[in-house]
């Protein structure tokens, strides 16, 4: 099952460009953004929401914080993401005209399922379902349902189910905006061709992994990790500091690069490695001022960035670049690296990477 692979993780975060593809699959094949890839109900519900309400945990929950910045650039639509077992037992205010989103990969989370039933109960007609398993307790709860078509997703750590989440809800934005009249034509094909060339540079992404292995060992001694990002690529840097925690028990936090000088400034020396989700977008000389901030405490910088940067390494300074920036699409991109990272370090560590100690797959209780 395993094929030349050592871990069913490994196998997941290969087998990436191949569940994108499928997950866009039905799209590609329409060639333009329709509300019917959501359900037969879809265009009525869709067309006429007002804001989104996004709710989910853990990974899932970081796919919904980077679709944030894509439904209020790209639809325009307000936009709110929650924890879900924070939402379900907090007196919320219920916009009806709110559309709740809800991500799961396994479809069973119970925080998750409690906090669509809460929603319901405070009247919000409208839900949709963002799952990779079909026919599961969450997407059955729901009015509409985008299925992800990862395939089973074995590692406790989640992977594919992560970057296939983060299609299916670029799409949704697309969407969104198609049917609230915020989308012309030249914009939808460029949107449609950037999809269509995902699967190809989310591989060469991971053509990067030797170097991003040649790191591992310098990560592995270490007891803390910071991974920084500003924008939209700040909830990749959650998801790296997760994935890092979660399989090699390092203990890892992520910031928006700019909060660095509000407190976390004070935790970094030279035993301090820190990761830079780092790409060619509008804030990078924002997030370079960031760098050197670091490197001014001896503070080590592992930095994840495209070629279009132009950004070399230099003395404590360690560079990683993908073949290009890919425009809107780069938090998915970025994402394999950071997952890679997380992968070589458990390797160098010697943990249990597909199953982690205290964790179970799918999180039924409370
Ligand atoms: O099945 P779900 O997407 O609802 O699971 C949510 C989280 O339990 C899950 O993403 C968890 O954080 C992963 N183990 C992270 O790798």
């Amino acid at each position: 099952e395993l094929g030349p692979y050592s871990h069913f993780m490994q196998k997941e975060i290969h087998e990436q460009p191949r569940a994108i593809a499928d997950t866009i699959e039905a799209l590609i094949d329409d060639g333009v953004f329709s509300a019917e890839l959501f359900g037969d109900k879809a265009a009525d519900v869709l067309a006429g929401v007002e804001g989104i309400q996004i709710l989910a945990c853990g990974t899932s929950y970081y796919a919904g914080l980077t679709a944030r910045y894509w439904i209020e650039e790209i639809a325009g639509l307000p936009c709110t993401v929650e924890i879900a077992s924070e939402y379900r037992y907090r007196t919320a205010v219920a916009n009806p005209k709110y559309l709740i989103v809800t991500i799961s990969q396994s479809g069973e989370t119970l925080d998750t399922m409690e906090a669509l039933k809460y929603a319901k109960s405070l009247g919000h007609p409208h839900t949709l379902s963002i799952c990779n398993v079909p026919e599961s307790a969450i997407p059955r709860a729901s009015e509409l349902v985008y299925y992800t078509r990862a395939g089973a997703e074995i590692g406790v750590a989640s992977t594919k189910a992560f970057t296939t989440q983060l299609v299916a809800l670029f799409t949704l934005a697309v969407t969104l905006a198609k049917l609230h009249g915020r989308l012309d034509e030249a914009t939808e094909a460029e949107h449609l061709d950037a999809l269509r060339h995902l699967p190809g540079s989310v591989q060469h992404a991971l053509n990067l992994e030797p170097q991003v292995k040649a790191w591992a060992d310098r990560f592995a001694p270490k007891d803390h990790a910071l991974f920084l990002g500003r924008g939209v690529h700040y909830p990749i840097a959650m998801e790296g500091a997760l994935k890092l925690k979660e399989i090699s028990y390092i203990h890892a936090e992520a910031y928006p690069a700019g909060e660095l000088k509000h407190g976390p400034l004070a935790l970094v020396d030279a035993q301090m490695p820190v990761v830079v989700i780092a790409p060619n977008d509008r804030l990078l000389e924002k997030v370079k001022s960031n760098m050197q901030e670091v490197r001014a405490r001896g503070g080590e910088l592992f930095v994840f960035t495209d070629e279009d940067s132009h950004f070399g390494p230099s003395e404590g300074v360690h560079v990683i670049r993908a073949p290009r920036h890919v425009g809107v699409l780069s938090p998915v991109v970025h994402t394999i690296p950071v997952q890679m990272l997380a992968y070589h370090v458990a390797l160098a560590r010697g943990t249990d990477v597909d199953k982690p100690r205290n964790l179970a797959k799918s999180v039924t209780v409370e």
